[in-house]
């Protein structure tokens, strides 16, 4: 995306930016129901409608780039009435750094970069070593939910998931054909909407709730 000249100087002063967010470890979720962490959030529309939706459940956006989590830290203070919400600007690499073990209940991998050359698949956010991550921070029933316009970035991850030993929750390759009123649309997801694209869906979980756990 263009570089937004603004951006720095904008996340030194936001609220909603978590600075230090390793400060913030194993105490993220206070009084709030669920932990969700958006990876890779752009310019911040899914975490900041999913946190209206939501207000009882906390929600992180993480975005590395300097323009994008500029443009989501605005957005997010605007949205003064939102207590819910927060922006990391990082690099997702570090989550384990910033979460603590079964801290996160869910994580949205949202229209991720695909990275289709395989001498960078190691930077796909469904990548083994982020995989591993996922994988310590999640809650005993934690989920993965990812979305996605790209069919072999779908295949590759759903393989991924499966090899790091999460368990298939579901799986749709329209996501759109039905409404979904209960999960927000996200920049890019608009633009595939728009095109008629398919989205495909799937959602991973750490454990199966065990009915007696109940
Ligand atoms: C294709 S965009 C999608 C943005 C948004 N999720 C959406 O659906 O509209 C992918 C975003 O993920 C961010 N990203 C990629 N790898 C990341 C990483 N390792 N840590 C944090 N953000 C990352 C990119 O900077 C980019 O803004």
């Amino acid at each position: 995306m263009r570089k937004v000249k603004w951006a720095v100087e904008y996340l030194s002063d936001s609220q909603k930016l978590v600075s230090h967010p390793e400060e913030k470890k194993s105490l993220w979720k206070g009084q709030y129901r669920l932990l969700h962490v958006e990876i890779g959030c752009g310019k911040g529309n899914y975490s900041l409608e999913m946190a209206r939706k939501y207000p009882d459940e906390l929600f992180v956006a993480i975005e590395k780039n300097e323009s994008a989590a500029g443009i989501a830290a605005k957005k997010f203070d605007e949205a003064m009435e939102v207590k819910n919400l927060f922006l990391i600007h990082g690099d997702a690499s570090l989550i384990d750094t910033w979460f603590a073990k079964e801290e996160v209940d869910i994580l949205h991998l949202n229209f991720s970069d695909p990275w289709p050359k395989k001498r960078y698949a190691k930077r796909r956010l469904s990548s083994a070593s982020f995989l591993q991550q996922y994988q310590s921070i999640l809650s005993k029933y934690g989920q993965i939910q990812m979305k996605t316009d790209n069919e072999k970035l779908f295949e590759y991850s759903v393989l991924e998931f499966l090899k790091a030993g999460f368990l298939l929750d579901d799986l749709c390759v329209n996501y759109r054909r039905e409404p979904h009123e209960e999960d927000a649309i996200t920049e890019y997801e608009e633009k595939f909407i728009a095109n008629g694209q398919p989205i495909y869906r799937c959602v991973f979980k750490k454990e199966k709730e065990n009915e007696t756990d109940s």
